[in-house]
C-alpha cells in the first residue's frame, strides 16, 4: 500500500514537471517544441527561397533528357530519314475493328477533312490557294517524299504526317491523341483503298507464322 502511494506521487511529480517544461516558456512567441520539424520546413526545394545556388536562381532547370510524367518520346524526327524510318517501323499498335475505323472516320471528319475532303481526293471546303495542292490519299503517281505515291504511303508514314505536318499542312501531335491518331491512320487507310482490318489480319498471321518456324528452328537445335 505504501510503495503504490510512493509510486502514485512521483508520477505525479512527473507529469507536473512535464507539464511545466512544455508551458514554461519565456517567448510568448516561440512556437515551442517542433514535433516533425520537416513538416513546418520542408526538405524539398522551394520557389522563391534564396538558397544560395552561384546563378541566385531558385526556379532550377531539369536536367538534361528529363521525360514529363505522362510524357511518350517520339523517336523519329521531322526530316526525311525520320519519315522514312517511321514509315519502316511504326506499325499501329491498335487491335483495329469495325468500330475503331468508325472512330477513326469521326476524327478524320474533324481535323483533315476541311482540307482533304471527307473522300480524302483533296476537295476540302477550304478553299484557299495554299491549300490548293492537297493530295487525294489514292493517287498513284510516285512523286512525293521518297519518290512514292500517297496509296504507297503505309500506316508510319501517315503517322508521322500527322506528328509533324507538311509545308501547308500543320503539325496535329498536340491537337489529337496517340490512340486517336491511329484511329485516323486505319481510316486513312480506307480512303487510300485499302482494308486496314484484313492487313492486320495477314500481318499477325505472318508474325504467327515466323514465331511457329523460329520455334521449329530452335526445337531443331536442342
Ligand atoms: C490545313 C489543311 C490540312 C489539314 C487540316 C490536314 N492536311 Fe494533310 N496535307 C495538306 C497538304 C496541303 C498536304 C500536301 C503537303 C505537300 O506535299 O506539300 C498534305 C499532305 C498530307 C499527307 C502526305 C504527307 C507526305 O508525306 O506526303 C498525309 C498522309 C496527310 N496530309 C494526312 C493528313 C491527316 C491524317 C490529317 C488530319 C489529322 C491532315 N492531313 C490534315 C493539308 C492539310
Amino acid at each position: 500500500m505504501k510503495s503504490m502511494k510512493k509510486t502514485f506521487n512521483y508520477s505525479f511529480a512527473i507529469t507536473v514537471g512535464l507539464v511545466f517544461t512544455m508551458f514554461s516558456c519565456d517567448d510568448p512567441n516561440s512556437p515551442g517544441v517542433e514535433y516533425m520539424p520537416d513538416m513546418y520546413r520542408s526538405p524539398a526545394i522551394e520557389v522563391y527561397v534564396d538558397y544560395e545556388f552561384p546563378d541566385s536562381s531558385t526556379a532550377r532547370l531539369t536536367p538534361e533528357h528529363a521525360i514529363p510524367r505522362g510524357y511518350k518520346p517520339y523517336p523519329y524526327p521531322n526530316s526525311t530519314e525520320g519519315f522514312e524510318l517511321a514509315g519502316e517501323n511504326l506499325s499501329n499498335p491498335l487491335h483495329l475493328t469495325e468500330k475503331t475505323i468508325k472512330e477513326g472516320k469521326a476524327l478524320y471528319n474533324s481535323f483533315c477533312a476541311h482540307c482533304h475532303g471527307k473522300k480524302g481526293k483533296g476537295k476540302g471546303s477550304i478553299q484557299n490557294a495554299i491549300y490548293g495542292a492537297v493530295p487525294s490519299y489514292s493517287d498513284t503517281l510516285p512523286n512525293r517524299r521518297g519518290n512514292r505515291s500517297m496509296k504507297e504511303l503505309k500506316e508510319g508514314h501517315i503517322y508521322q504526317a500527322i506528328m509533324y505536318g507538311l509545308n501547308a499542312m500543320g503539325p496535329h501531335s498536340s491537337l489529337i491523341r496517340e490512340r486517336d491518331r491511329w484511329k485516323i491512320v486505319a481510316y486513312v487507310q480506307t480512303l487510300q483503298g485499302k482494308d486496314p482490318l484484313d492487313m492486320q489480319q495477314d500481318k499477325m498471321q505472318e508474325t504467327k507464322e515466323e514465331n511457329e518456324d523460329s520455334n521449329e528452328e530452335v526445337a531443331k537445335l536442342n
